[in-house]
């Protein structure tokens, strides 16, 4: 059968090269709750789960899954799971409440006590300082839209940088660049909900240069790797129309080139450079081309993209990729599609490229307890395998790939789907905040004992 549709086959585990980085991620808006504790400041995201709407189940962060409360537990889950790596993102308004100026000491020490407890049982920190929850202060002036935000982004890097440096193994300035800018200014479905389409181009400029500049913020703090983390979808014609075949290199170009190609080559997409001249200033390029020591992908699925009609607000529309099983996110599983895509951009970008690492890859799955207590979320499981022996068979074929988190470790606050959608490997009742660990937790954990560096 196609690789989508294998079942993993019990104690039969992908192999990953000597020295391969296992982690899991995390977020802290989705997970850490204590939204108005320890003199935190008001995120862009709690403003929006207020709004009536916003979020499917109208949920909201506020508590998710206490992790500010509960993380010694969690540091226990991952030194039981036993993977090296650990991927957490670090709040901006609980470090600096208003963005700008006076830094919050108990936000501060949470961060301390986190990343030496994640020591002391072994796991090194890879810390994200954007994963989307900007304080609203900063949102009150225009947000990822104002260019003077890149400024606080570069200071907030380096007082983070200064603090953590010692104990953080990998840092990642900003996580998906590409959905911020679509998602939270483009269509409005994410914070702050703005609903700008092409307007809001500005945020990937802006997104780019903080990047960059928080790169050098941290390098000059000690910092010893900086990469990134960015979302990437293998874009497929509806068909081989040529307007189908032109929408799709837009929206390529929109959605993958528009971050990796200013980042590593230092020039925005040929077809969309025209649309972003105004905003690049004199030596903005060189700002954002920084040397990284690994590329950070996002990988979830492939889109199938047509041309829309004439009187559509955008040029391209998205169409059921069909013949493929998909999560109950709706996401189609396409393994296959990552080990090409990773081919690819080995080609594409050869000696510019560093090494990748995968820095998301997961599934949304709700398999809760059955009348054991147990979660049997063989999906999960499958998905996982398949996904990571797409890996491998990049690596054999050339791609120097060095490490794979999956998303995530809990069932967490999804966004706008809310609590709707679960991709933990510890299961979470949001009732009682209690911790159940998955079958695909022992899974991970069987998996990384049988890898050759464990032999
Ligand atoms: C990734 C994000 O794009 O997708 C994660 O970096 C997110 O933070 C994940 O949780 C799943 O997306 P969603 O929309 O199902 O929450």
């Amino acid at each position: 059968p196609p690789a989508t549709q294998r079942s993993a086959l019990p104690g039969v585990f992908p192999q990953l090269p000597a020295g391969f980085r296992f982690g899991t991620s995390t977020a802290a808006y989705q997970i850490e709750g204590a939204a108005d504790e320890d003199g935190r400041g008001p995120s862009i995201w709690d403003t929006f789960c207020a709004q009536e709407g916003r979020i499917v189940d109208g949920s909201s962060g506020a508590v998710a899954c206490d992790h500010y409360h509960r993380y010694v537990e969690d540091v226990a889950l991952l030194r039981r799971l036993g993977a090296p790596a650990y991927r957490l993102s670090m709040s901006w308004p609980r470090i600096q409440p208003t963005g700008s100026g006076a830094v919050n000491p108990k936000g501060l020490d949470f961060y301390d006590r986190l990343l030496d407890c994640l020591l002391e049982a072994g796991v090194q920190p890879t810390v994200t300082l954007y994963h989307w929850d900007l304080p609203q202060a900063l949102e009150d002036d225009g947000g990822w839209l104002n260019r003077a935000t890149v400024d606080r982004f570069a200071d907030f890097a380096s007082l983070v940088g200064e603090r953590y440096a010692d104990r953080v193994e990998h840092w990642i300035p900003v996580n998906e660049p590409n959905v911020v800018m679509m998602l939270g200014y483009g269509d409005g479905e994410h914070a702050p909900g703005r609903r700008l389409m092409f307007d809001a181009l500005p945020v990937a400029h802006h997104l780019l240069l903080a990047h960059g500049r928080a790169a050098i913020a941290l390098r000059a703090a000690g910092a010893t790797s900086v990469g990134c983390a960015n979302n990437h979808a293998p874009m497929w014609p509806a068909s081989d129309d040529a307007a189908d075949v032109g929408a799709t290199k837009l929206f390529d170009a929109l959605w993958n080139g528009m971050y990796v190609e200013p980042m590593l080559l230092g020039r925005y997409p040929v077809d969309l450079a025209p649309l972003m001249e105004d905003l690049v200033a004199e030596g903005d390029l060189a700002t954002i081309r920084q040397p990284l020591d690994f590329y950070g992908i996002n990988y979830y699925n492939p889109l199938r993209v047509a041309a829309a009609g004439e009187e559509a607000e955008l040029p391209f529309e998205f169409r059921e990729l069909l013949g493929y099983p998909t999560t109950e996110r709706g996401w189609p599983i396409v393994p296959d599609a990552l080990r090409e895509y990773l081919i690819t951009m080995r080609a594409r970008y050869r000696a510019a490229l560093p090494p990748i690492v995968i820095t998301e890859s997961g599934c949304s799955y709700a398999t809760g307890p059955d009348e054991h207590g147990v979660i049997d979320d063989q999906a999960r499981i499958d998905y996982l395998d398949a996904h990571l022996r797409a890996v491998a068979t990049a690596i054999q074929r050339g791609v120097d790939v060095r490490g794979f988190y999956t998303w995530s470790l809990l069932d967490n606050f999804e966004w706008a789907q809310g609590l709707t959608q679960r991709y933990g490997l510890v299961h979470v009742d949001f009732e009682t905040l209690a911790r159940t660990p998955k079958r695909s937790f022992q899974w991970y954990a069987d998996m990384l004992a049988a890898q050759p560096q464990h032999a």
